[in-house]
């Protein structure tokens, strides 16, 4: 195959089970098949829609496509590379290609946090891979980012309660 064929990701019978305890001794007695075998390939470009009723197992599909959770079974290629063979060195450099965004600001944003210093956060992560390497640089992109969103210079300062949904 070469490389304008290579799916972006592609995932083969991907299943992710969570144990169930019960019992006095709280011993394993199930499993909750959260996902159970599915497979699909997304090329570059292309967007995928997954569908369906809260608790049939979306995000956990999300969580063990990035690894964030070892899937059960199954396997995840990323550009072609089985992400259950390369080193953890590489699958966190590969992190930063394959993100999950979620949902619910008030659940995946730290309330402790402005909404300045949390989007400053991933360009020091990344220091080295971008011209924002000073604070000063970094909060005229910031500026400029809200901007483009439509959100006022003032939400810089802000945290993340004082906005709506
Ligand atoms: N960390 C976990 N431990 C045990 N069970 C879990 C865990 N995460 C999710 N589940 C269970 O897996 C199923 C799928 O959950 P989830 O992926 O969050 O669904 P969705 O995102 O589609 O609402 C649910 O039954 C949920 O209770
Ligand atoms: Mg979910």
């Amino acid at each position: 195959m070469n490389d304008a064929q290579t799916p972006l990701i592609s995932i083969k019978n991907l299943q992710k089970y969570f144990p169930i305890h019960g019992g006095v001794l709280y011993r394993r007695i199930g499993n909750v098949h959260a996902v159970d075998g599915v497979s699909f390939d997304v090329r570059k470009g292309e967007t995928i829609g997954l569908v369906g009723e809260s608790g049939c197992g979306k995000s956990t599909l999300g969580k063990a496509l990035l690894h964030l959770h070892p899937p059960t079974g199954g396997t995840v290629e990323f550009e072609g590379v089985d992400l259950d063979t390369i080193p953890t060195q590489r699958l966190r450099e590969l992190r930063k290609e394959m993100q999950m965004i979620f949902q619910d600001p008030m659940e995946s944003l730290n309330p402790r946090m402005s909404v300045g210093s949390i989007l400053e956060e991933p360009f020091i992560i990344h220091k080295g891979e971008h011209a924002f390497d000073t604070a000063e640089k970094r909060k005229t992109e910031i500026l400029r980012i809200l901007h483009e969103v439509g959100l006022p210079a003032s939400a810089y300062d802000k945290y993340p309660h004082e906005f709506s949904g």
